[in-house]
C-alpha cells in the first residue's frame, strides 16, 4: 500500500514540474513514506529522516517531507523528533502535498497536515508510466481493529471508492499498456460493505453476482488489455461461496491469495480479536483447495504476541503445514502504542520470538521446497517482466500463483507478455524452467 501511495505521489509531484533526480544524493526534495505497524519500521524512518535533516547543513534549500502512517501517528511531535523537518503529511492528505512543497519554497517550516479518520481523499488516483503492473487501492482504512493493530488508528475508517471511478483508472492503466492489476485495500473483501460502491445506473452483473466485491472483480476482468488480476489482503470471513465462485470462474483472475492467519492457536486468535478459529481458517482454506486445485496462499504470521506459550506456537507451526502455505511473511510482535494489546505485558523474550521467527522460516523453506518440487514437469502460465536480477542471460516473471519463475530466453520473448513455461527445477522461493 505504501508502495503504491508513494507511486501516486511522485505522479502529483511530476504534474505539478517536478522531475525524478536519477540518485537521493542528487534530489532537493526527499519524502520519507513511512510504517508504523512495528517499532522497528518507525525507528528505521526516523533513523533516515535524521540522516537526510543533517545534509541541510550543506544544502540549506534542501526540502524533507514526512509521509504515511507515522506522519498520521506521531503529529506535532513529529517535528520534536526531528526539529528540521519540512513537513509532515498524514494518511489520506497525499493530494495536498504539492502545495505543501511549495509553501516550504515560501520559506514556511514544520508543516503539519493530519487526516481525519474518515475524509474521503481528494487525490486524483495519478499513476506513472511503471510498466505493465500496478497497483490500485480500492478500499481505504480498517473496521476491524485486531488488538495488536495501529493500521485502524493511522489509515482511518473503511471507505470503499465507487466501481466505476476504480474501472475508469484500470481502463486508463490498460490503455497505458497495464496487464495485471492488483487491488488493495486492509481488508480487500469488505469492499463496499460500509458505503454504496454500486449505484443503479451501473450495468448489473453478468454472472449474476451480488457481492460488491465479486462484482467488482468481475468488472475488472472485463477491462480490455487486463489479463491478470490479483488483491490483497483478505480476511477467511470473505472467503464466501461467491467469491469461490468468481475467482474459480471469471477469466483473468489469479488463483492466488495472501489471507494473514496471524496465529494458529485458538486462544491467541481470540486474544487477538481476529474474528475466526483456527477451524474457520482452514474451512475457507479447503473451499479454496477444493475449488481450484492450482491455487496457492500466503500469509502473514505474528509470533510472540503477549503471553504465547510455546504450546500455541506449535500450533501455528501445525496449521501452516495443514494450510500448505506457498509464502509466508513472519513478524516478531511489536507493542504498538494505544493498541489493546500494548496494555498486556510484552512478556515473550526477544530471544524466544527470534527463535520462533527462525523456526517458521525453516518451515517455510522446506514447504516451499516441497510444494515446488510438485509442479516440476508442469507447465506455468508466466506474466514476462523483464530479465532476471541474479543472471541477465535468464528472463524472470511470475505464475498466476504468483512464484518467481527463471528461463532462457528465446528471441521473441516480450515483456509483459503471458508465455507458457515448463518447469525443470524448484528451489523454496523459485521455480526454473524452459519456455514451450
Ligand atoms: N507486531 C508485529 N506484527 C504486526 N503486524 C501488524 N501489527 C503488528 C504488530 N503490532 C503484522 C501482521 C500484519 C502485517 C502487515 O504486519 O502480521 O498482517
Ligand atoms: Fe490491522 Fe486487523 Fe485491520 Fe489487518 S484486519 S489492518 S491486522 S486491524
Amino acid at each position: 500500500m505504501n508502495v503504491r501511495d508513494s507511486e501516486a505521489v511522485s505522479a502529483l509531484l511530476e504534474a505539478a514540474g517536478y522531475r525524478h533526480a536519477a540518485t537521493e544524493d542528487e534530489a532537493d526534495l526527499v519524502i520519507v513514506n513511512s510504517c508504523s505497524v512495528r517499532e522497528k519500521a518507525e525507528d528505521k524512518a526516523l533513523g533516515k529522516l535524521g540522516l537526510l535533516c543533517a545534509t541541510k547543513r550543506e544544502r540549506p534549500n534542501r526540502i524533507i517531507g514526512l509521509m504515511g502512517c507515522m506522519a498520521q501517528r506521531l503529529g506535532e511531535a513529529v517535528f520534536r523528533r526531528v526539529p528540521k523537518l519540512d513537513f509532515a503529511v498524514g494518511t489520506r492528505r497525499n493530494g495536498a502535498i504539492p502545495s505543501l512543497v511549495k509553501r516550504v519554497e515560501n520559506g514556511e517550516r514544520n508543516i503539519l497536515e493530519q487526516s481525519s479518520p474518515d475524509e474521503i481523499p481528494d487525490a486524483p488516483e495519478a499513476h506513472e508510466d511503471l510498466g505493465f503492473s500496478a497497483f490500485v487501492t480500492i478500499l481505504l482504512g480498517c473496521n476491524r481493529r485486531c488488538s495488536y493493530c495501529i493500521v485502524p488508528d493511522v489509515r482511518g475508517r473503511e471507505y470503499s471508492r465507487p466501481a466505476r471511478e476504480i474501472i475508469a483508472e484500470i481502463s486508463a492503466l490498460a490503455k497505458h499498456g497495464v496487464r495485471e492489476v492488483t487491488l488493495l485495500g486492509q481488508s480487500v473483501m469488505n469492499y463496499g460493505r460500509m458505503n454504496p460502491v454500486w449505484f443503479d445506473d451501473d450495468p448489473p452483473s453478468a454472472g449474476g453476482f451480488k457481492e460488491p466485491f465479486s462484482r467488482l472483480l468481475e468488472a475488472v476482468s472485463a477491462v480490455p488489455g487486463i489479463l491478470r488480476v490479483r488483491f490483497t489482503s483478505g480476511h477467511p470471513s470473505g472467503v464466501t461461496d461467491e467469491l469461490v465462485r468468481a475467482m474459480s470462474s471469471l477469466p483473468h483472475i489469479c488463483h492466488h491469495l495472501h489471507l494473514p492467519v496471524q496465529s494458529g492457536s485458538d486462544r491467541i486468535l481470540k486474544s487477538m480479536r481476529r474474528g475466526y478459529t483456527r477451524a474457520m481458517y482452514l474451512e475457507a482454506c479447503n473451499k479454496l483447495y477444493t475449488a481450484m486445485p492450482d491455487f496457492v496462499l500466503t500469509t502473514d504470521v505474528i509470533v510472540g504476541y503477549p503471553t504465547e506459550t510455546e504450546a500455541e506456537f506449535e500450533e501455528t507451526r501445525s496449521l501452516m503445514y495443514e494450510a500448505k502455505f506457498g509464502n509466508a511473511f513472519i513478524f516478531k510482535y511489536s507493542p504498538r502504542p494505544g493498541t489493546p494489546s500494548a496494555a498486556m505485558e510484552d512478556d515473550v523474550t526477544d530471544a524466544e520470538k527470534c527463535r520462533r521467527d527462525e523456526v517458521l522460516l525453516e518451515d517455510q523453506d522446506r514447504r516451499g521446497q516441497a510444494l515446488n518440487e510438485q509442479l516440476v514437469g508442469s507447465i506455468q502460465q508466466v506474466l514476462v517482466e523483464g530479465r532476471s536480477l541474479r543472471n541477465a542471460a535468464r528472463w524472470s516473471g511470475r505464475s498466476d500463483g504468483n512464484k518467481i519463475v527463471v528461463f532462457e530466453p528465446t528471441p521473441a520473448v516480450r515483456e509483459g507478455t503471458i508465455v507458457p513455461v515448463r518447469i525443470v527445477r524448484a528451489a523454496p522461493q523459485t521455480l526454473y524452467g524452459e519456455l514451450v
